[in-house]
């Protein structure tokens, strides 16, 4: 028998749980609860004290989260938001949708936007940091949230890759005025289509948001701004607050799988690992992602996919600068180098210890053949 391991099966993520979500969809459609009703607040709920944030809002996709949340918060044309380049198109066009300026800057050691990066490419426009919480990594927020205090900015997070991720014990998500999470299939959390909440403390912001997320009407229904349609499907609501019960043992899978890497992998100097779970202890990661740097990435890519085994290159290998067709030009010698050599091997709870072993004995055998 061959073995083979997909980056990510797709289809599993409905016929593992098939019975509970023919029971979700037909409790929630018998009861005519479509749009904003008790699935979608319940949820809400308990996405906010999970991460421990005041309020949370469920809007269409974490795309539109951040689109939602920089328009509550006032963007001006001109104003310069700094992101790292390592990070989703959707972090820049956020910022480009709402009349902002998104400024890519470079990565640094530990593949998040580098601190010294987001110090030089600060200017007179610049009005906020809008770090990703990349691959289910916390950034040192201590430092961006020193930076950004001095500098008179605010910061804002694109946490679509880290619901659970934790640095000094607190939740990705709940450093700045306000993140957005996708619930996208392939996320942590995913679920069955397109899905995104907003994390925010702050009670006013909390308002201007859900107006903007319902056509610009307040809780009461009142308009009161304009606004948009971007809500959280009640079914997809339901699907969410069901998987989020077992949401703590698909961190831990996963944590235990990157170890099982580290340990199978560790020894091959052509590799760069990305950090083990305990390596860090201001670091709780979720490893949304398995990304790491490797000695003829193409090649070894190639070769994986001889022995059936999926992997990625995130973003189709491009960060956010090297979208020059969309009027960035900036230099970010670091970013380039990691684009030439990242791979992400599977990573997620469908896989089994020895399909890591497969991965890691076909790794080991490309470089050691
Ligand atoms: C870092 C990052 N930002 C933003 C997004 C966009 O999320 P969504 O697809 O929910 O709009 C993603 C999703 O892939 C992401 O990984």
């Amino acid at each position: 028998m061959t073995t083979k391991v997909p980056f990510f099966e797709y289809p599993r993520l409905w016929s593992d749980d098939r019975e509970e979500f023919l029971s979700i969809i037909d409790n929630v459609s018998s009861s005519g609860g479509f749009i904003l009703q008790k699935a979608v607040s319940d949820f809400e709920l308990e996405l906010a004290s999970y991460a421990g944030s005041k309020f949370s809002v469920g809007v269409g996709n974490a795309t539109d989260g951040m689109e939602i949340f920089l328009e509550g918060i006032g963007i001006n044309p001109g104003d310069e938001i700094i992101i790292s380049s390592h990070t989703m198109l959707a972090t820049a066009s956020a910022i480009k949708v709402v009349g902002g300026t998104p400024v890519p800057v470079d990565i640094g050691i530990d593949n998040l936007i580098s601190i010294q990066g987001i110090e030089e490419a600060i200017t007179p426009n610049t009005v906020g940091i809008m770090p990703t919480q990349l691959n289910g990594r916390v950034c040192n927020m201590d430092v961006i949230l020193a930076i950004a205090k001095k500098n008179n900015l605010f910061v804002v997070e694109d946490a679509a890759q880290a619901l659970g991720a934790r640095y000094k014990e607190q939740h990705a998500g709940t450093f700045g005025l306000a993140s957005a999470i996708s619930f996208y299939p392939a996320k942590v959390l995913g679920c069955l289509g397109d899905a995104g909440g907003v994390l925010v403390n702050d009670k006013d912001l909390y308002h201007k948001i859900y107006q903007i997320h319902d056509h610009g009407r307040g809780m009461d229904g009142e308009v009161i701004r304009w606004g948009r349609n971007s809500r959280l499907d009640n079914i997809q609501a339901a699907i969410l607050s069901f998987k989020f019960k077992t949401y703590d043992n698909v961190i831990k899978r996963r944590r235990e799988i990157a170890q099982m890497y580290q340990d199978r992998l560790e020894l091959l100097e052509e590799l760069q690992l990305p950090p083990a779970p305990d390596v860090d202890s201001d670091n709780f990661d979720v490893y949304q992602n398995y990304e790491l740097q490797a000695d003829n990435r193409d090649d070894l890519k190639n070769y994986l996919n001889q022995k059936n085994i999926g992997t990625l290159i995130q973003w189709g290998g491009k960060g956010i600068h090297q979208f020059t067709q969309l009027g960035f030009n900036q230099v970010l010698p670091d970013t380039d180098k990691f684009f030439k050599r990242c791979i992400m091997l599977p990573m997620n709870i469908f896989i089994s210890d020895s399909d890591v072993d497969y991965i890691c004995d076909s790794v080991t055998e490309f470089y050691r053949k």
